[in-house]
């Protein structure tokens, strides 16, 4: 695999399937900027090249993604609008026209599992642990979440994904229909890879216009979504709540929300 702006996202083109590989295992593919950036230049390459038909999105056998960085989040001077590497690579994903497959095994945490809610076709390992856990750390959904969520698993089970925070199992996430199935992790990449060949056999086309079609009705709120959404995290992640949520995970201590009201 080669690298792709920074080396901890690796790409590779195999057989009409462009694989995109998050490769920060050590932090459980914690999303950098960098990294968005780089995950964002895969997906244009891939989109931009007529020989990629699908494109595969993977991290390590130890994590898919545990989210964003919480350090950046803590010292990053964030901005609102489109004009971020976060927002850049949410809206890339988002209006992507090609099919995209991902195989998920570990942590897929934050938005690494809020980007599960705009792949084709997703498979988890028996042993991921799936999480939503915005509202934990005192900020609120995002990519879309508050719009897909409610749409694909009805009010009262996103409530209690998004509300609670918890962390769920791959069973649960087929339940709730994130994702296709759930396989021994180490079949996932097999089986995502097996699916994700067949469809580079069927007609370009016709897969893409079928893919327009579906996203069709739903592609301008979900970008009003990502962009609302996001007016109002950014400013959350300076907030007190937050705050106390961030300094606490990274002392390795329970957060202490008694104070606040
Ligand atoms: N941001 C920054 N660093 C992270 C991270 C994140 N989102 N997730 C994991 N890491 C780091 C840990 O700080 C640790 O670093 P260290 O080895 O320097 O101490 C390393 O990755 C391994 O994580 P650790 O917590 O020791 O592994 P674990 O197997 O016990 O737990 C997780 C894994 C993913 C469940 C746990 O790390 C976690 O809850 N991470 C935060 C998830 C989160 O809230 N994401 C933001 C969503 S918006």
């Amino acid at each position: 695999m080669t690298e792709l702006h920074s080396p901890l996202v690796l790409t590779d083109l195999k057989d009409r399937i462009f694989t995109i590989r998050m490769n920060r295992a050590d932090k459980k593919n914690a999303l950098t900027q960098d990294m968005y950036v780089a995950l964002k230049a895969g997906l244009d390459e891939a989109a931009a090249n007529p020989e990629v038909r699908v494109v595969l999105i993977t991290g390590a056998p130890t994590a898919f993604s545990s989210g964003n960085d919480l350090q950046d989040f803590l010292k990053l001077d964030h901005k609102t609008g489109s004009d971020n590497p976060v927002a850049r690579f949410m809206n890339a994903l988002a209006v992507f026209a090609k099919p995209v497959v991902a195989a998920v095994n570990g942590p897929a945490i934050g938005i690494g599992a809020t980007m599960l809610l705009h792949c084709d076709l997703v498979y988890v390992g028996t042993t991921a642990r799936l999480q939503f856990p915005f509202v934990n750390i005192g900020i609120c959904a995002e990519f879309a979440s508050s719009f897909l969520m409610p749409r694909i698993m009805g009010h009262v089970k996103a409530a209690e994904l998004l509300m609670l925070g918890e962390p769920f199992t791959a069973q649960v996430a087929v339940d709730c229909g994130i994702a296709n199935a759930t396989v021994a992790d180490d079949q996932v990449e097999a089986l995502a890879l097996e699916r994700a060949l067949k469809l580079a056999g069927q007609p370009p086309n016709a897969l893409r216009v079928t893919k327009m079609l579906m996203k069709r009705w739903s592609d301008a709120v979900v970008t009003e979504a990502i962009k609302l959404e996001a007016d109002h995290f950014v400013p959350m992640l300076r907030q007190p709540e937050a705050l106390e949520a961030m300094t606490a995970f990274m002392g390795k201590r329970k957060p202490d929300f008694s104070k606040f009201n």
